[in-house]
């Protein structure tokens, strides 16, 4: 007859407070030296660390471990694409698997909380006593296939190709014979900034970039709106009810008028 499940729990619970009693050690004084003295080594690392970092570098003059600041960061610059650090990878990579918006919200929120609840219930719904790796078929899976895909995405991540403004200087050429304003070069000057300026981090135009952050596709823009208009709007995006573009009257006047000619010449090409 096998015995129910509250009874072994019962007899299981008897033989560790038994254990405890026989070769427990109390928390006071033992638990507490040795977290102290472990705390107390952490704490000297670190401050070693800091004493190395600051003696060893003088101001951008790096040391051991760096210097002691970096220049200043320059928002208009258009040859750094932003990563994230190499452990957010694989969240990286899920957001170029997915549209904008549908499902971006699945892929960011929604999965990694799934599988958070998951982790959290474990011990609620895998209630056998089995540890041995071979008699947890679904458990072992489970876990390979999540190495598996977090090693596969993360590599995805690391290895993903994004274009530099430089790189998409190139395809300025081909979208001026598309679009037919290869002879005027005020709009060719604002294609080469458009390239550049990031715009496609967020827009789409003529098949290039990323529609995120739900950027609309800016390839027959010329279609509905002027150079007036697209000057206007660059400069000056929140009068517009768009608070996810920033201004970009840093770029001046000139060069506003040159991206403005450009977006009124996109209709859409042949
Ligand atoms: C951070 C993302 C982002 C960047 C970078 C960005 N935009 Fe936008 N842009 C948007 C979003 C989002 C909208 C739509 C706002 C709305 O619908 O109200 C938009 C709208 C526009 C519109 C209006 C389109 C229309 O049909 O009225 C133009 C024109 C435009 N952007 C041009 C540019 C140009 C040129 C650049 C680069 C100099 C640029 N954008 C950079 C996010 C961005």
């Amino acid at each position: 007859m096998a015995r129910d499940l509250g009874e072994l729990n019962r007899e299981e619970y008897a033989r560790y407070k038994d254990d405890v009693k026989k070769d427990g050690k109390g928390f006071f004084p033992f638990a507490m030296w040795h977290d102290t003295v472990m705390s107390f080594v952490v704490v000297c690392l670190i401050a070693a660390l800091a004493a190395i970092w600051y003696f060893d570098a003088d101001g951008v003059e790096p040391g051991l471990l760096g210097p002691w600041y970096t220049e200043p960061a320059d928002p208009g610059t258009t040859d750094f694409i932003p990563r994230p650090d190499w452990y957010f990878y694989f969240l990286f990579y899920l957001l170029r698997i997915f549209e904008w918006p549908e499902t971006v919200f699945i892929a960011t929120v929604g999965i990694p909380t799934i599988c958070l609840i998951l982790l959290l219930g474990l011990p609620f719904y895998d209630r056998r006593r089995e540890r041995r790796p071979t008699h947890r078929p679904v458990a072992m899976v489970a876990a390979v296939l999540t190495i598996l895909s977090m090693a596969v995405l993360t590599w995805k991540g690391a290895t993903a190709k994004e274009a530099l403004g430089s790189e998409l200087l190139l395809l300025v050429p081909s979208w001026a014979q598309e679009q037919g304003f290869a002879d005027d070069p005020q709009a060719v000057a604002g294609a080469e900034l458009f390239a550049q300026t990031g715009c496609l981090n967020c827009h789409i135009y003529l098949g290039q970039g990323s529609g995120s952050l739900g950027a609309p596709d800016l390839s027959e823009v010329g279609q509905t709106n002027d150079t007036e208009y697209f000057v206007r709007y660059l400069a000056n995006p929140a009068a517009f009810g768009n608070n996810v573009m920033g201004s970009y009257s840093y770029l001046g006047q000139d060069n506003l008028e040159a991206l403005g000619a450009f977006l009124e010449a996109s209709k859409g090409g042949e």
